[in-house]
């Protein structure tokens, strides 16, 4: 009990310090991103298919970017599986754990970038 209540507090505190920085544009930096892990490769497929009308390609769009924010791995996750202010919940039937892992990796390649 006492970890559940304490959850929307530590989440907050890492929204927070995760707020600074500036969003990544598609002006491209570096050329196309490649993308030879076929783990993120199926990372990107999910994330197309599930986030990008609202964070297009991790951009800002109807919802923040998150291409450019150090967000743990936990965190992106507890986001997906709960949901947050306008964002909705997918549950382990619409995105799968094998999936959700790999959106994680397609988010982490994006920020390792520049
Ligand atoms: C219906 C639109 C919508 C979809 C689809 C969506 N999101 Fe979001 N997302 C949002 C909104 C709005 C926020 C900001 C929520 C808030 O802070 O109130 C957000 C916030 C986030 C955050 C936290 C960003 C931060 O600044 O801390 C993460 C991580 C995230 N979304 C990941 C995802 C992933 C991964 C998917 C696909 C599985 C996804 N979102 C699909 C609307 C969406």
């Amino acid at each position: 009990m006492k970890c559940i209540t304490a959850l929307p507090a530590l989440a907050l505190a890492l929204l927070a310090l995760s707020a600074c920085g500036s969003a990544r544009r598609s002006v491209p930096v570096a050329g196309p991103m490649a993308i030879a892990d076929p783990q993120v490769a199926l990372g990107e497929r999910v994330f197309m298919r599930e986030c990008s009308v609202c964070h297009p390609r991790g951009e800002a769009g109807l919802a923040p970017g998150i291409n450019n924010k150090p967000l743990p791995e936990f965190l992106i996750k507890f986001q997906v599986r709960n949901g947050l202010g306008a964002m909705l919940s997918f549950s382990e039937e619409h995105v799968s754990p094998e999936e959700l892992d790999a959106i994680v990796e397609y988010l982490e390649h994006m920020r390792g970038r520049g």
